[in-house]
């Protein structure tokens, strides 16, 4: 039996820092409401001129010099974002050309925030399979373009960054499950108006917006996320005791306090960034994952879950052995 095992972790921040304090001063709002009900203090954001790619590019880099491979190597890159450089070609495939890793299959999947998750679970087969022996797994995003700076309920919960991993072959252990799913029944709930092929602008003649009614989303990931980690541990035969690290999106410490104690986890055992860095979408998991492992807190052999939710809806999981 062959296993995708993480060889390496990487992440990377935009350098400004926007905090809840400079947030009063654009939209009517306060430091003590965003904390509260999001956990949130400050977020990172992009500088004009700095795209997602360049962000991913940093991360993959990173996390290659972790796993100790060179550009040649890598035979597949999949990267998660809802908010690519250009429309083509993906984003993807700008991070390979930069890195010099030409020829290989490269491609963008777009699973809002749970695109990480999603890209995981790709590579994941295509390592299993055989079919790949080094892949880049990516997620990306500079979710402050897509946001309308004058809505005080979408602006103050977003942020930039990107994280990535190498997978590679492991005869022993590595990713043990993913588990992904989408009901896109609930797209009004959690989405941006335009598009290609939509037009880009809406009967409203609004541009690029994150259109959310947050209450429902709330409701809604709490009793997914639960689903899902409980179905993550009923396919492996595993009882909750048998995580040691929880690495949830980081979209609302509510949310992620909710999981844990559906998993009976102490938030010691929880790796929690959304106060410094917001949502970034599919770049969370990644980034917080980094951090665990940069920090020492991860350690090679533990058990790790890892799980997503966000737009569609979209959700999923990963069970891995570190
Ligand atoms: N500052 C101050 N007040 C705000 C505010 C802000 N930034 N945003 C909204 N409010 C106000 C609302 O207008 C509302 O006022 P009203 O009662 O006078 O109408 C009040 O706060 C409560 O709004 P509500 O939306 O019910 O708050 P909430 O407790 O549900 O918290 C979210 C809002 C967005 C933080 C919360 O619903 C959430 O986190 N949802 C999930 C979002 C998410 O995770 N999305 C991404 C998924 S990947």
């Amino acid at each position: 039996m062959t296993y995708a095992r993480i060889a390496g972790t990487g992440s990377h921040l935009p350098e400004r820092v926007l905090t809840n304090a400079e947030l009063e001063t654009l939209v009517d709002t306060s430091d003590e409401w965003i904390a509260e009900r999001t956990g949130i203090r400050q977020r990172h954001i992009a500088a004009p001129g700095e795209t997602t790619a360049d962000l991913a590019e940093q991360a993959a880099r990173k996390a290659m010099a972790a796993a100790g491979v060179e550009a040649a190597e890598i035979d597949l890159i999949v990267l998660g974002t809802t908010t690519p450089d250009l429309i083509f070609p993906s984003t993807a495939c700008l991070v390979q050309a930069r890195l010099g890793a030409n020829g290989c299959a490269a491609f963008d999947v777009n699973a809002a925030c749970s695109g990480f998750l999603y890209a995981l679970s790709v590579a994941n087969q295509f390592v299993r399979g055989g079919v790949a022996r080094c892949a880049l797994v990516i997620g990306a995003e500079t979710l402050s373009r897509m946001l309308d700076w004058s809505d005080r309920s979408t602006c103050v919960l977003f942020g930039d960054g990107a994280g990535a991993v190498v997978l590679k072959p492991d005869a022993e252990t590595g990713i043990l499950s993913t588990h992904l799913h989408a009901d896109g029944a609930y797209r009004h709930l959690l989405y941006n108006p335009v598009g290609v092929s939509a037009g880009f602008r809406d009967e409203k003649n609004h541009g690029v917006r994150v259109m959310m009614t947050g209450n429902d989303v709330f409701k809604v990931a709490v009793k997914t996320l639960d689903a899902v980690v409980e179905e993550t541990l009923a396919a492996n035969g595993l009882p909750k005791s048998a995580i040691d690290w929880l690495i949830p999106h980081q979209a609302n410490l509510r949310i992620i306090a909710a999981t844990a104690r559906r998993l009976e986890m102490p938030m010691e055992r929880v790796v929690v960034t959304v106060d410094r860095h917001g949502n970034t979408s599919a770049a969370s998991v990644p980034l917080a994952l980094d951090e665990a492992v940069r920090s020492g807190r991860v350690r090679r052999g533990d058990m790790l879950l890892l799980e997503a939710f966000g737009g569609g809806f979209t959700w999923g999981s990963a069970l891995l052995r570190f």
